[in-house]
């Protein structure tokens, strides 16, 4: 009987041919050069669960049942694209470059039985893959998910998890928010009180923000990343083909960064990181020496991130103190700026400025729209679809992520059943449904929509069994709309699939919300 092939995300094209090709201790993986690289991640993955310590070898001996990774010119399926062929007497994976062939690791992985995603030895399983020939492309380059580490600090162990999990969905980013009002999580060498102070808050609320009377725990909370974990997290996602975009947050969500350095403030009161969510009115005034104390930080980020994206923000920026203080009141009539808005538009103009001479991209939230917009930014759309369908018309590359379907902080099922959430309600079936091109757009503007990814605000989300809950398998579902073609299969083929699936994020030990 021919095994059922559950590939998630689908495939572009997937023909099977009857074969089967089985591991055995005696096989190897053989790739020159670059693809050493993914034939040593192969071998990592396929390693716990076999007991097989398969070699990469540069050239392949006589006898030897072989796994061939081959870096291919003639395979011209984009940056991504792969093919791969499972043949009874060897497997062939082929890609232009790296990452295709680190696309198709992720295949093969799930050509096994599934097994293979347990973390220790399994005896009894005939470790075969089904034959098939595969051609394979994504849909979208930006492909993934962004986790906020500033509500909640995320070891760098989990962080790596949350990656290789992407990984494992072919995903191509990830978004790294870093700073927030409670908490600034990356070492800044040069201001080091931004981690010794911003780094911890007294206390964190408890329950629901909006519950009355507000309850604190009493606890300090904190931690953040030095640089050398930032590094080691940067290598871990490249080895698996995947881009860390990070994310500093400026005007707004800036009180942890003001609480180590009130001169970045606008009012005298001293502050702490902030126990409290929501959107905070302790923002960056816009002295000159901010702009430097901003260009500063970023020189730092950019030399640990080598991603052409970098994130600044740029939402829930309340104008309440901008208004309030004399100094910046001045500072826009100096810079013959009329109003607020002008005033934040004009902070990422600067940003912009200073990231496009180093070479750089900025991203922002849509809020960046307001005032006007960059001449370089791309839009992160997530008060709906408004400002990236703005955006893509004015020239812009921009990145749909509206709350209704990529919010993984929302429901995802009747809250009376489900663990405190932020609110919303997200179910499986409506991520799936998302098409990330609006129906309004011209070919034209389409074309400047770069993908999606899944947003993992962690207000309510403090554990790794709570992010796996919320997070999964709604990833799942969001990364193979991204990946696959437009005209992929029905929810039902895509339930069938999960079901395979889901038992690979078992062996992995992920706590994913069951299906309903
Ligand atoms: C956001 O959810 N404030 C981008």
């Amino acid at each position: 009987m021919t095994p059922e092939i559950h590939i998630v995300p689908e495939p572009v094209r997937l023909t099977p041919t009857g074969a089967t090709f089985t591991l055995t201790p005696r096989s190897v993986i053989v790739a020159a050069g670059d693809a050493a690289d993914a034939a040593q991640l192969l071998a990592s993955y396929l390693r716990p669960a076999t007991g097989y310590a398969l070699p990469v070898l540069g050239t392949r001996p006589m006898d030897a049942p072989s796994i061939r990774l081959l870096i291919d010119p003639q395979v011209t399926l984009g940056e991504e694209g792969y093919r791969l062929v499972v043949a009874a007497d060897g497997v062939t994976l082929r890609a232009a470059n790296l990452t295709g062939l680190l696309r198709g690791v992720q295949t093969v992985r799930q050509l096994l039985p599934v097994e293979i995603f347990q973390s220790t030895v399994v005896s009894g399983i005939e470790w075969s893959l089904p034959g098939v020939e595969i051609k394979d492309y994504p849909r979208f380059p930006w492909r993934g998910a962004m986790l906020d580490c500033g509500r909640h600090f995320w070891t760098i162990d989990q962080v790596k998890r949350f990656i290789d999990l992407l990984a494992l969905h072919k995903a191509s980013r990830f978004h790294w928010h870093l700073t927030d009002d409670q908490g600034w999580r990356i070492e800044i060498k040069r201001y080091p009180k931004l981690t010794e102070i911003g780094a911890w808050r007294p206390e964190t609320m408890v329950g629901h923000w909006s519950d009355e009377p507000r309850r604190y725990d009493g606890t300090r909370y904190g931690g953040f990343y030095t640089q050398d974990q930032i590094k080691e997290v940067v290598a871990f996602a490249e080895q698996r083909g995947i881009t860390i975009v990070p994310e500093i947050e400026m005007p707004g969500h800036a009180q942890a960064a003001i609480a180590a350095y009130p001169e970045l403030g606008n009012v005298e009161t001293p502050l702490q990181p902030s126990r409290e969510w929501g959107i905070i009115e302790n923002v960056f005034n816009v002295e000159e020496r901010t702009f430097q104390f901003l260009e500063n930080v970023l020189l730092e980020v950019l030399d640990l991130f080598p991603s052409r994206y970098i994130h600044i923000g740029g939402d829930e920026c309340p104008k309440t103190q901008w208004e309030a203080s004399p100094r910046v009141q001045a500072r826009m009539k100096e810079l013959g700026i009329p109003d607020e808005h002008a005033m934040q538009s004009y902070f990422i103009r600067r940003m912009d400025q200073f990231l496009t001479k180093q070479g750089r991209i900025l991203v922002g939230w849509d809020e960046i729209l307001e005032g006007g917009l960059a001449e370089n930014a791309v839009v992160m759309s997530w008060r709906g679809e408004e400002g990236g369908i703005e955006a893509a018309r004015a020239g812009h590359d921009v990145v749909m992520t509206p709350t209704s379907h990529t919010y993984f902080d929302y429901y995802q099922a009747d809250p009376a059943g489900e663990p405190l959430a932020i609110f919303g309600l997200t179910p499986l079936e409506k991520v799936y449904s998302y098409e990330p091109i609006p129906a309004e757009m011209t070919p034209e503007q389409a074309k400047h929509v770069l993908g999606s990814q899944g947003q993992h605000w962690t207000e309510y989300i403090s554990t790794t069994d709570k992010l796996d809950y919320m997070a999964y398998p709604r990833l799942t579902a969001l990364n193979e709309v991204l990946w696959s073609p437009r005209e992929r299969g029905s929810y039902a083929d895509f339930l069938t699939r999960l079901r395979t699936h889901l038992r690979r994020l078992d062996g992995l030990g992920v706590k994913y919300r069951p299906l309903s």
